[in-house]
């Protein structure tokens, strides 16, 4: 899951500029992302989602480091681009519910990420899923989720890189 957890705060390190809905409203009048979505922030973080999982591909294949799990390019894109995608459709919805930016919607906010990534990995890398993804893997991943966003957000609003400590 490193690959995906990456892409979140790194958005957030370096994200700003053009915002991804280009500024439009819905047809309900409310923006159709809003401002805290922007294409740096998910260039940047796709990207790094994406630098990590190969530095844990070339440990994986240069020092036989078989603890880590089998990533693929493709693994590692999906779920690093999944992350950002699923941070995208939450804020979708959540302005649709009227929901200002960067206002807590909890369950969702944590979990956005885990869904995006999840369900493009089952479009296009099914079998790795399955492979990868077993029960107990997935009951660790739903435990560990909310606690790492917590700890990561705080940090980041800490260190005044989030306005929230969510
Ligand atoms: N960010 C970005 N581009 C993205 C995702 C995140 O630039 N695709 C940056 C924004 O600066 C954003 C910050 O990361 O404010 C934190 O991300 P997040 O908490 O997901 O956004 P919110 O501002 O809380 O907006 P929303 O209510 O839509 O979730
Ligand atoms: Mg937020």
């Amino acid at each position: 899951m490193v690959p995906a957890y990456v892409p979140n705060p790194v958005a957030a390190l370096c994200g700003g500029g053009t915002p991804i809905d280009f500024d439009r409203n819905h047809s309900d009048g409310r923006r159709l992302l809003g401002d805290g979505k922007t294409y740096r922030g998910l260039a940047c973080g796709v990207l790094a989602g994406i630098a990590v999982g190969a530095l844990q591909i070339w440990l994986a294949g240069t020092w036989g480091w078989t603890f880590l799990p089998q990533h693929t390019a493709a693994s590692v894109v999906i779920l690093s681009l999944g992350a950002l995608l699923g941070d995208m459709g939450k804020s979708f919805v959540k302005r649709r519910l009227g929901k200002k930016r960067g206002e807590a919607w909890p369950i969702a906010d944590q979990y956005d990420l885990v869904i995006g990534a999840f369900v493009l990995m089952l479009i296009f890398d099914p079998s790795w899923l399955l492979a990868n993804i077993t029960l107990p893997v997935l009951v660790i991943i739903l435990i560990l989720t909310p606690i790492l966003h917590r700890v990561v957000n705080i940090i980041g609003y800490l260190y005044g890189v989030k306005k929230e400590p969510w």
